[in-house]
């Protein structure tokens, strides 16, 4: 793509000079000719909380590649998880996809590549993290794939315009989570969709334990934490597990009733939550069986085994107009 092709992720209109020349938004371009990234913090003041966070995933940009990883290797590593594959197969192979909170852009990544015809745009407030995910598309040449800093509480994105919505792992890292997930809900479009991972209370709690035992023992017990037992995982990505999960200077709880409303607040209907995992092609349809305490019992009781530590994810839609 060339630069004069790169359009304003918001009104779509050319950029001139990282300003837009339709609805004024200014941006800074990523430092190569060929670079899909947007930078609309370049010049910023951020509030401190937010620079705070940043900083954080500045040291520890979530998720980490490998020196070793390429497009085949995320695309085989993302189908076998069930999520991804089951997500990519309910997503329109030709659709646009915001994934807002693309930290390192991994999700974004493969569904662009699982995806060629797919348009992805990922948003991160963290630099680093952008400039990370940038490295990887110009090397794999995923030329389906852009990539935005911006703000999840001053996105430069057009409201109810997107049909597919991606947010996981972001709300419960802002300081304030009922504003971060209306400004998340209301980029979903009628008949579009929202895919929104949290740490749920119930699902989070056995990790809050084994977090509060590290405190005392002054460092991660190895035995309590399924992801630091893997043998094949390499030591970079144990250390910004730890981060992650055991010194993040931002972290919130979120009950499921609780989400559940807020979104129904902003005009989204949850139609399901995840685990369980749907069956094959059941990902978006509705299952208000897994929205109950049942479902919240089977999170608590996942413990140990849980290899996301408690991040769930439920599935929203907002109704036709
Ligand atoms: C745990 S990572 C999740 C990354 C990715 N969604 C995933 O599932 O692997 C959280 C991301 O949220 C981003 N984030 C947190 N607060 C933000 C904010 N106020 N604006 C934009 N991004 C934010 C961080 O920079 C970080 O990359
Ligand atoms: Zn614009």
């Amino acid at each position: 793509m060339n630069v004069e092709e790169i359009q304003c992720p918001t009104c779509a209109a050319p950029l001139a000079d990282a300003h837009c020349a339709g609805c004024g938004a200014s941006f800074q371009r990523g430092d190569t000719p060929d670079s899909h990234l947007l930078d609309h913090l370049a010049s910023a003041q951020r509030e401190a909380r937010a620079a705070e966070v940043e900083a954080f995933y500045s040291v520890s940009p979530f998720p980490g590649y490998a020196p070793e990883d390429n497009g085949a290797s995320l695309l085989d590593r993302s189908r076998r998880s069930g999520f991804l594959k089951a997500l990519d197969m309910a997503l329109p192979p030709d659709g646009q996809v915001i994934d807002i909170g693309c930290g390192t852009g991994q999700t974004a990544m493969f569904l662009s590549l699982a995806g060629p015809r797919r348009r992805v745009l990922g948003v991160d407030g963290c630099r680093v993290s952008l400039e990370l995910a940038e490295e990887f598309r110009q090397r794999e040449s995923v030329r389906n794939l852009h990539l935005l800093r911006a703000d999840l509480f001053d996105l430069p994105l057009p409201r109810r315009a997107f049909a597919s919505v991606i947010c996981r792992g972001v709300v419960h890292h802002t300081p304030n989570p009922t504003h971060a997930l209306s400004e998340v809900a209301d980029r979903v479009a009628p008949g579009g969709t929202l895919v929104l991972g949290f740490y749920e209370t119930w699902a989070r709690a056995f990790h809050r334990t084994r977090r509060s035992l590290s405190k005392v023992t002054g460092r991660p017990i190895k035995a309590l934490d399924p992801i630091l037992r893997q043998r094949d995982l390499s030591d970079e990505k144990k250390r910004i597990w730890i981060d992650d999960q055991y010194l993040h200077p931002l972290e919130k709880i979120l009950p499921l009733p609780w989400v559940i409303r807020q979104l129904k607040s902003c005009g989204l209907s949850v139609k399901r939550a995840i685990p369980p995992m749907p069956s094959t092609g059941a990902f978006f349809e509705a299952d208000s069986g897994t929205l109950g305490v049942r479902t919240r019992g089977s999170w608590l009781a996942a413990g140990i085994k849980d290899p996301d530590a408690g991040l769930v994810c439920v599935i929203a839609e907002r109704p036709h107009a």
